[in-house]
């Protein structure tokens, strides 16, 4: 786009108010969740068009909640990465349709001279680049729709639970017919609403309570205003857009799995333009607003999600599950690691089959091996716990060595208490440390040790009993049976 063209997007966004319709409730989803919270990588749906509108810079968003709407403002307002500046939450108590839910909406903007842009809740892949096409589209215009033909993709069917546009001979956009309200040849009509439009405030406000509910619904339906438009002599622009999955509503689990699926392709697309090799990117489990540095290799099936960041350089192997936790520069995770709530360092390896659990910290140059499970500890730099540990609420230092299936006694039953392991100490296979506990700087614990008392630093501990060798034992025990 040319200055001049940015310029007059940007001028004319400073002009429009925003309305998203998010009152239903969403019955086809059989759901106790209202539709808006169903998640999408990581997001309730409504978070994604609140989201671009607000990359549009438009000037006000006004979102319309009812079924649920407490729990709806609440979640979206503590959503990752949410604000709710410059958003205003009005209530339908009613869900009387989507064109009595807009007139609800107008409460908030009265007086208001200017563009409204309209988009539904369950609408969630529509983008910035589609949204400006709409407003360039719309210029000076009255009444201007998003329509979509999702026979494009899905071969010749009808599409099924959509508004079909009629058009007359000059093929200028009429009516739009609910589907419950067309006949079955309008049903063939391949050309659908998608329930995003822009329309002036001042026809908004002169035409939206002329809309009547004698339809099967017996709802007051919003597209009802394309008729108006079309008898009050006004034209009706239409962008029709060459995606149907942008535009696709999502009214039920089979839709949400498909547009999370669309999603989740953006998101893994996205990052591979910027550097990361997603090997399977169809199976690439990656939250919105996840950040992964560039030559990251991410395998097939790997979920990344919250606030996870993984720096450049790192390897994430396949059926890794990482959430809210972030992974330092050149680290590998290998297969089937469970990390939540972890600070891992650089060159860092985990796994395969490491468990991370909330709290840790892992410094560079550590390795945490197969069926470890770590649980609020600090593993110090270029330590090793290789095989087979529990170390919970631990304090290990850095060249520590954690031989196979050291364990760390960490609950007497009422309360946790803390094990200290000092710098370079040893600690012998199969030993417990029986919290709280500290061992020494270069201390070593002998394999098979139950630790109780502090071990000072340099020395050797050991609790083993002596060993009884009886020879040709095996051989008496065979004779006697
Ligand atoms: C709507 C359109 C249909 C279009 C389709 C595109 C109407 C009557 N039909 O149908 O032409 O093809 O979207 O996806 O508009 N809502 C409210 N208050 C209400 C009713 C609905 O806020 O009283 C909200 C819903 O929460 C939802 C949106 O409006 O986010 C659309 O409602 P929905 O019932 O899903 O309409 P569709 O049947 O999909
Ligand atoms: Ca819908």
């Amino acid at each position: 786009m040319t200055n001049r063209g940015c310029l007059y997007i940007f001028y004319m966004m400073r002009n429009l108010v925003a309305v998203i319709l998010a009152a239903g409730k969403g019955t086809r989803m059989k759901s106790s969740l209202p539709k808006a919270l169903h998640e999408i990588a990581g997001r309730p749906m409504l978070f994604y068009p609140v989201n671009v509108l607000k990359k549009l810079g438009v000037q006000r968003i006004i979102v319309v909640v009812g079924h649920a709407g407490a729990d709806v403002i609440k979640t979206l307002s503590c959503a990752r990465g949410a604000t709710t500046e410059k958003i205003t939450f009005v209530e339908q108590k009613k869900q009387l349709g989507t064109g009595h839910a807009v007139l609800c909406a107008l409460r908030a903007i009265k007086g208001f001279k200017g563009g409204v842009l309209i988009l539904s809740g369950d609408v969630p892949l529509i983008t910035e680049t589609t949204l400006k096409a709409l407003v360039k589209l719309h210029c000076k215009g009255k009444l201007s729709l998003i329509t979509a033909v999702p026979g494009n993709r899905q071969g010749c069917n009808p599409p099924t639970g959509y508004g079909r546009i009629l058009r007359n001979a000059n093929n200028a956009v009429i009516q739009v017919v609910e589907e419950k309200d067309a006949t079955p040849e309008q049903k063939t009509i391949q050309e659908i609403n998608t329930g995003i439009y822009l329309i002036s405030s001042e026809f908004l406000f002169a035409n939206i309570k002329k809309i009547g509910s004698k339809n099967a619904q017996k709802e007051y339906c919003l597209p009802d205003l394309v008729r108006l438009a079309v008898q009050g002599g006004l034209r009706v622009k239409a962008l029709t857009h060459l995606d149907p999955d942008e535009v696709m509503g999502v009214n039920n689990r089979a839709e949400l799995a498909k547009a999370a699926l669309v999603m989740r392709l953006r998101i893994a697309h996205e990052l591979m333009l910027s550097g990361v090799t997603v090997i399977h990117p169809e199976t690439a489990y990656i939250d919105h607003g996840v950040r992964v540095g560039p030559d990251t290799v991410i395998h097939p099936c790997v979920h990344l999600g919250g606030r996870t960041s993984i720096a450049g350089g790192c390897v994430i192997e396949q059926g890794a599950v990482i959430t809210d936790s972030s992974i330092g520069k050149g680290s590998i995770v290998k297969s089937c690691c469970v990390i939540d709530q972890a600070r891992i360092g650089n060159a860092v390896v985990t796994g395969p089959f490491a468990r991370i659990r909330p709290g840790t910290v892992i410094k560079n140059n550590a390795r945490v091996g197969n069926f470890v499970e770590v649980k609020k500890s600090v593993i110090g730099s270029g330590a090793r716990a290789n095989h087979l540990s529990y170390l919970g609420d631990a304090v290990i230092g850095s060249g520590v060595n954690i031989g196979a299936g050291v364990i760390t006694c960490n609950y007497d039953g009422f309360k946790k208490h803390v094990t200290t392991i000092e710098d370079n100490a040893f600690i012998g296979s199969d030993s417990q440390l029986v919290a709280p506990v500290r061992v020494g700087r270069g201390a070593y614990v002998g394999s098979g040790t139950t630790v109780t008392k502090d071990v000072p630093p340099g020395s050797l501990v050991t609790s083993r009993a002596g060993e009884k060798i009886i020879k040709g034992w095996a051989a008496k025990r065979k004779k006697n049976g």
